[in-house]
């Protein structure tokens, strides 16, 4: 069976494909698919693309024949605005340069990043009073910000960064999609001026700290930047400032609104859950008490990881692409060279044959017992295979001691009346504006 052969997804407009459809609730749609076959095609105004929806098809593309993609017509678009870090680049660059990082993120450096995640933590619990409402969603957002900017560059030479980052990134991601996708010719056009100024600004600022650490000594130092700076491969090559320049502002875009939308979705399903709230609480209360939260207390908080990887699991990332680059077999349908796929870790951790009532969140379903009767192929919040994200002990690192550090002081509860978030369409399936008010632990 070739690609000719593969099913057509339902409510195709002749022309505009199932652009319509998409458009109308790109995240239901993206759920119901899975009912109408394991691989299917959807077109893209006229555009086929071949959408896998199993957890064995996933696999497929992702381990099993993860050598045959290449990451596809998206991040080529998006290359040029963003750079070409580890997210972005392909082949033997991307092996060579995957090598050289990826130690930045073993245990060991992550417990040194934990330090800085936990100054941060305390920091914003220290911000709020007594019935001060806030919106989840921004404060969070600028927590991650700030958070990933404070580990990425040192304390003395890092802070115009940090403010230009703060500014600009929100600008950014906020458009970067719609960026990537418009037509080239639009390039040009005035709707594109704030966010070609944001990305400017940003490499310049960028451009501008990784000089001034190089010029520091930054093999004294143990903040990312200056790791890569001192990373050398086997044959003693590191990476160009050019490379730093594209893997810092590639950490920044994979590992700030990703961050910032678990911890409002876990925040979000506490707040309606007070019986898993309270576990937590005690749990936290058990292992660490009224002291900042360090690196070594977090394997004694297993029900806050319980709670993210439920979080993840409800509100992941909505699509992941790849192209084929050679003929591949997938879902026994024969595709050639060139054919684009895409993967929806959001719709198949909603797929009911494979987590019982989905929409229901129960962070349960990860006690180990669960775990060990679960396929790994059916929990792929961060990927799997040689793409698999980089950051993903970072990212849980941080959402811990983050949490682990508010929820003991604050009680966050949703301004009375206002509407509930709902889930809106970015990189991950994010909250919508999520008012919510703190109030002190033991008051009212
Ligand atoms: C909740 C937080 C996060 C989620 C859900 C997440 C999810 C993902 C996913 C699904 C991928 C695979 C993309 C693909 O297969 O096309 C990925 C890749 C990546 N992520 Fe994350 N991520 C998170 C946090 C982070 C953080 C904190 C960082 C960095 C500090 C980071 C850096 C990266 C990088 C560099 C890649 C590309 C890896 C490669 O292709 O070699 N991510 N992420």
């Amino acid at each position: 069976m070739t690609l000719a052969d593969i099913p057509r997804a339902k409510g195709r407009v002749p022309g505009l494909g199932h652009v319509p459809r998409l458009l109308r609730d790109p995240l239901g749609v993206l759920r119901a698919l899975h009912a109408e076959g394991p691989v299917l095609r959807l077109d893209i105004g006229t555009m086929p693309m071949v959408v896998v929806t199993s957890a064995g098809t996933v696999n497929e593309v992702m381990v099993k024949h993860g050598k045959s993609f290449r990451k596809g017509r998206l991040f080529e678009r998006v290359r040029p605005l963003v750079g070409n870090g580890l997210a972005n680049s392909d082949g033997q660059e991307h092996l060579h340069n995957r090598r050289l990082i990826q130690p930045m993120f073993y245990k060991e450096r992550i417990a040194g990043y934990a330090e800085v995640m936990s100054e941060r933590a305390q920091a914003l619990a220290d911000s709020w009073s007594a019935g001060q409402r806030i919106d989840v969603d921004q404060v969070m957002g600028t927590h991650a910000i700030e958070t990933l900017a404070a580990t990425l560059f040192s304390a003395d030479i890092g802070r115009p960064a940090v403010e230009a980052v703060l500014e600009d990134l929100p600008v950014i991601l906020k458009n970067m999609l719609r960026r990537a996708l418009a037509p080239q010719f639009t390039d040009n056009w005035p709707i594109w001026h704030a966010f070609d100024t944001s990305a400017a600004r940003m490499r310049s600022v960028i451009d501008d700290v990784i000089a001034a650490t190089r010029a520091s000594a930054p093999q004294e130092r143990t903040d990312l930047l200056s790791l890569l700076l001192a990373a050398r491969d086997d044959a003693g090559v590191g990476l160009t400032d050019l490379e730093v320049r594209d893997e810092l502002t590639t950490m920044l875009f994979a590992g700030t609104e990703t961050t910032a939308s678990v911890l409002s979705w876990a925040l979000h399903h506490l707040a309606a859950r007070p019986d898993v709230e309270q576990e937590v609480l005690e749990e936290i209360e058990k292992a660490v008490g009224d002291r900042p939260v360090t690196f070594a207390d977090i394997p004694q908080l297993p029900g806050i990881t319980r709670v993210l990887d439920e979080v993840i699991r409800m509100h992941g990332v909505v699509i992941l692409m790849r192209r084929t680059i050679e003929p591949v077999t997938l879902g026994g349908y024969h595709l050639p060279a060139e054919t684009e796929v895409l993967i929806s870790p959001y719709a198949l951790h909603r797929n009911p044959d494979l987590y019982a009532e989905p929409d229901r969140f129960d962070p349960d379903r990860w006690l180990p017992e669960h775990v060990a009767r679960r396929p790994r192929e059916h929990v792929v919040p961060f990927g799997a295979g040689n793409r698999k994200c980089i950051g993903d002990r970072f990212a849980w690192m941080e959402a811990a001691i983050t949490l682990a550090t508010i929820l003991p002081r604050w009680k966050l509860r949703p301004v009375p009346g206002s509407k509930p978030p709902k889930e809106s369409t970015a990189a991950m399936a994010h909250p919508t504006r999520m008012p919510m008010v703190v109030h002190p632990r033991g008051g009212s």
